[in-house]
């Protein structure tokens, strides 16, 4: 496993998954019943922007540093907005927070957060991360046979998958448990996040998961047109399940990144299949 997703943090794909994250977060939270949060792909738990690693790339330059910069970004980028605002006490963009920062800022006591992550590095620093909240707990193990096992164990659960697609089989293995935790609790509600390349690669994943029959929500933000399939051309989040009230925001989201942060033939759609 080469991926490290320190090369990319606060990139234009992490500020529309930790938007949808949040705004997520915030609505399932609005019903006072238990929430179990399984983030199958958890990463290090948060990202020093300063480090080598993120210096190397400089992605977070046209991600967090212009959406902190900006007078302009609309309401789905608050709670992100703050939790950077808050890891960085004495200003400036230095600390990215990653889904499990986002997480367990929103958990509320009664609630429990699965965190997985295959790298023995990046667990130790998750370790730290998840530290203070007793409800989170961080396992090296494969995250999408986690998410099998924990779905239909009862109660209301949110699954992120955020896969690093380094491996040929990420797409397959992503609709296999789409479909198995459906299965067992077609309550579920996912996130799943899916880099834009070309188009036949996301059609194809959409029809690999169209016989599960659930109500999907898509994000879907192109920063150009998909003319080059050897780039990541933009993103799109595909959330089952969907609380209500997050179309509006997120379309407003994405069009900002595609507009502030993209080229000419940038666009945003946000859509819904299964209605
Ligand atoms: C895109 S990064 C996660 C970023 C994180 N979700 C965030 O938003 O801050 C993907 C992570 O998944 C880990 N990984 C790869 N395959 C995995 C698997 N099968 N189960 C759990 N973690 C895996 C990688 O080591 C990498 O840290």
């Amino acid at each position: 496993m080469n991926y490290r997703h320190a090369f990319h943090a606060g990139n234009f794909a992490d500020l529309v998954k930790h938007a949808t994250l949040t705004l997520v977060l915030e609505a399932l939270g609005r019903d006072p019943a238990p929430l179990t949060v399984i983030d199958t792909h958890a990463g290090a738990g948060g990202y020093d922007l300063d480090g080598e690693l993120a210096r190397r790339t400089g992605e977070a330059a046209q991600g967090v540093f212009r959406l902190m910069a900006a007078k302009d970004a609309p309401p789905a980028f608050d709670r992100l907005k703050a939790a950077v605002r808050k890891g960085n006490p004495g200003g400036g963009v230095r600390f990215y927070p990653g889904s499990p920062s986002l997480i367990v800022a929103a958990l509320r006591p009664r609630d429990r957060f699965i965190a997985c992550e295959l790298r023995e590095d990046d667990v130790a620093l998750l370790n730290q991360t998840l530290a203070p909240f007793s409800g989170a707990k961080a396992f090296q193990t494969d995250g999408y046979g986690m998410a099998e096992r924990e779905a239909g164990k009862g109660g209301r659960v949110f699954i992120l998958i955020d896969p690093p697609f380094e491996r040929g089989d990420d797409y397959a293995r992503l609709a296999a448990t789409m479909a198995s935790v459906l299965l067992l609790d077609p309550e579920a509600c996912m996130a799943v996040w899916l880099p834009l390349k070309d188009l036949e690669t996301f059609d194809a994943f959409l029809r690999s998961v169209e016989p599960i029959g659930a109500d999907l929500l898509i994000v879907e933000t192109r920063l150009k047109p998909l003319t080059d399939p050897m780039k990541m051309n933009g993103c799109v989040m595909v959330v089952a399940n969907p609380p209500e009230g997050l179309e509006e925001p997120l379309a407003d989201a994405c069009r900002w990144v595609a507009d502030r942060l993209g080229d000419a033939g940038g666009k945003a759609s946000v859509w819904r299949t299964g209605m």
